[in-house]
């Protein structure tokens, strides 16, 4: 395999010979003409001319070559008390009848179709029969409210949305079929048909002649092949949040991305064919997408659906419970939710209880892992634990220690080595790239590697304005950060109005927009303040109309319940502060990374472009008075 240096040599200075070297593990229907197409920069494509089908590489391939009978999906639901498994042979068959629906329902190759759907296999099935048909599916996240689904089926235009009838949030019923009305009636476009899964928790009513139901359809359906597409097509489309209130529309194509997952399953996680991969995620989200659903199954490893949490499902031991029952090699989830067990088993008792001899590694991604849980996992668990660093945009990740290949020393607050294809730079403002522990901009030198995203869905134009303009040359992550003396990387967060809460990427903007329509605020700014469990928490800053009669408390919960509303419960919208006047620079920009100083009870200088100086002091004595501004977890 060689060393970490000659495959991230070799992955910089030949790109095309390196990953026509890797797309030698996949299946194709033909192959490409050129590995890498250049014709068109800062636009590369990967594998163009080639063909294939992801959902045949997932499934038929395994089938095929001796695997039928290895398990290839373990749904475990506490919330439901389930466990259903499915072996390749079983989930092949499911979802090629799905594809037959689809197809019935006149489902064709580039159709888009959204699917809204809690943790449960028929998410999976139909993400995958969306791929065997050709179709591009967008999932949208349960946890967003209906507004957020509507704004989705504007901008992806679905054919078809497939939802089920609900879920339980631990304990708390979630009825799905009253949200799709409502976002269907909010979007301007139509889905001609939705397909509902009814679940035994709840039954959700029909709409005649627009909707179906899951199991009538599956029980006339025929079973379908897979339908070859060519490897530039696009896969899927993910939304994730922009500094804006319109969600970008991350493009994933077929082909670079099944290359990619696959080598990342081996080289990164280092899990073999017949492994048993979890990732405690939802298919909601890039990693949902990139390692419940795809990663796993492209190796032909046993990937786990789990409907739950790390506490409360029914308690803290639950992640412990799941490693051992199914006997997990290889997790992968977020920091917060370890810090969520931290905080009620500290002493990791529940640990005692379980046998983890089978347990190798656990990953972790979706925000920085602070040094503190860092070492709290480590000392519990005495296996690797490792940060790896990623975007819904990269779809796999771009720093990480390898395991697969070579297992380098821990940095505690460092997501360890660029992963081969990713060629990482620290920059200044004008793009002069820094030296070693020279804090910067994070960007990645073009082409950025097969898998990651070609363009934005029907928006080329705000693909290259966010990611390619700003630094001809790179790409431009967003994030800041440093490489030290070693080449650790170490991402230090957002450079932009995009927070991270629980692991979830939420946009402040998007927040500020639905604040902004109170109609006792008169201007307002949402902030990301630290948080010991959820990493952040969103803050708004609210300046009230002279006039507002109100008592500020009922605008703060009613704001609260406007975001909620609005975005949905997952953007943790509880906290409202009124102040006088919003600090800003003389040309009107409010200075929202000051306030976030200022609330983390962090130093900072006054900005020489400040308007009006004073309007920080009444920030910092506003905040103190309702707890702000000394350091949490002091
Ligand atoms: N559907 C509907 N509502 C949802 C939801 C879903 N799929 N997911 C979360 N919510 C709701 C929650 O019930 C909660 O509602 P509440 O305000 O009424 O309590 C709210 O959204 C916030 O959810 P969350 O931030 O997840 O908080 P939590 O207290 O329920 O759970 C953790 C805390 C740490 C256990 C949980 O956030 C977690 O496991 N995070 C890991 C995140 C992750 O996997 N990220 C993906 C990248 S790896
Ligand atoms: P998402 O697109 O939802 O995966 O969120 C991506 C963002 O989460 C990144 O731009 C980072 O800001 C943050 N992030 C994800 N993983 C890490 C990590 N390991 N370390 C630091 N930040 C991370």
């Amino acid at each position: 395999m060689g060393t970490y240096e000659t495959l991230f040599a070799k992955s910089i200075q030949d790109p095309k010979g390196f990953w026509g070297e890797a797309a030698e593990a996949i299946g194709w229907h033909k192959k490409w003409d050129t590995v890498l197409d250049e014709s068109n920069p800062p636009l590369y494509r990967w594998y163009q001319g080639g063909e294939l089908n992801t959902c045949y590489n997932a499934l038929d391939r395994h089938v095929e070559s001796g695997r039928a009978d290895q398990v290839a999906l373990i749904y475990d639901s506490p919330v439901t008390n389930t466990i259903e498994k499915f072996t390749f042979r079983e989930l092949l068959e499911q979802v090629a009848r799905f594809a037959g629906v689809l197809s019935s329902l006149g489902v064709k190759k580039g159709d888009t179709i959204i699917i809204y759907m809690p943790m449960i296999p028929q998410a999976v099935v139909a993400m995958l029969a969306c791929a065997r048909v050709g179709a591009v599916h967008s999932v949208v996240f349960g946890g967003f409210a209906p507004h957020e689904l509507a704004i989705r089926i504007d901008d992806a235009k679905p054919k078809l949305l497939i939802t089920a009838s609900g879920a339980v949030e631990i304990k708390r019923l979630i009825e799905y079929k009253p949200m799709v009305d409502k976002a269907i009636a909010e979007a301007h476009h139509k889905p001609e048909k939705c397909i509902i899964f009814q679940r035994h928790l709840v039954k959700a009513s029909m709409n005649l002649g627009r909707d179906l139901d899951w199991n009538e359809l599956m029980a006339s359906a025929h079973p379908m092949g897979c339908t070859p597409v060519a490897a530039t097509d696009p896969l899927y489309i993910l939304y994730t949040s922009g500094t804006t209130g319109k969600p970008k529309g991350v493009v994933r194509d077929n082909g670079g991305h099944a290359v990619a997952l696959r080598w990342s399953m081996e080289h990164i996680y280092g899990v073999k064919p017949g492994d048993v991969f979890w990732s405690a995620s939802d298919v909601g989200w890039v990693v949902g997408h990139s390692y419940i659903v795809y990663g796993p199954l492209l190796a032909g490893c046993t990937t786990i659906l789990y409907e739950g949490k790390s506490v409360g499902t029914p308690d803290a031991g639950a992640f412990w419970r799941v490693i051992s029952q199914h006997n997990v090699k290889v997790m992968f989830t977020a920091p917060t939710a370890f810090r969520a067990i931290k905080k009620e088993d500290p002493k990791g008792e529940f640990v005692k209880k379980y046998d983890l001899s089978g347990f190798k590694a656990l990953f972790l991604a979706g925000e920085r892992l602070d040094p503190d849980t860092y070492h709290w996992a480590h000392d519990l668990l005495k296996k690797p634990v490792i940060d790896h660093w990623w975007q819904t945009e990269s779809g796999w990740p771009i720093t990480a220690n390898p395991l697969g290949v070579e297992s380098f020393a821990i940095k505690p607050g460092s997501s360890t080595m660029p992963v081969p294809g990713f060629n990482v730079k620290i920059l200044d403002p004008s793009g002069k790239e820094l030296g070693a522990n020279q804090e910067g901009l994070v960007a990645i030198k073009l082409p950025l590697p097969p898998g990651t995203l070609p363009t934005l869905w029907q928006a080329e134009q705000r693909f290259l304005e966010s990611y390619l303009k700003p630094f001809p040359g790179y790409y431009f992550t967003s994030d800041g950060g440093y490489i030290d003396e070693d080449g650790y990387v170490f991402i230090m967060g957002r450079v932009d109005d995009v927070i991270n809460v629980a692991g979830h990427r939420l946009s402040t903007g998007e927040m500020e927009e639905v604040v902004s329509t109170h109609k006792d605020v008169a201007e307002c700014a949402v902030i990301g303040v630290h948080d010991n469990l959820k990493g952040q928490l969103p803050l708004g800053l609210v300046v009230l109309k002279s006039g507002a009669d109100r008592e500020s408390e009922e605008v703060r919960r009613e704001l609260s319940q406007m975001v909620r509303n609005t975005i949905g419960p997952i953007a943790c919208y509880k906290e409202t502060v009124v102040v006088k006047r919003l600090p800003k620079t003389r040309s009107g920009k409010i200075l929202r990374g000051t306030m976030r100083k200022i609330a983390d009870g962090e130093k900072y200088a006054m900005p020489s472009t400040i308007d009006d100086p004073t309007t920080l002091g009444e920030i910092e004595t506003a905040l103190k008075e309702v707890g702000y501004g000394t350091k949490q977890g002091e």
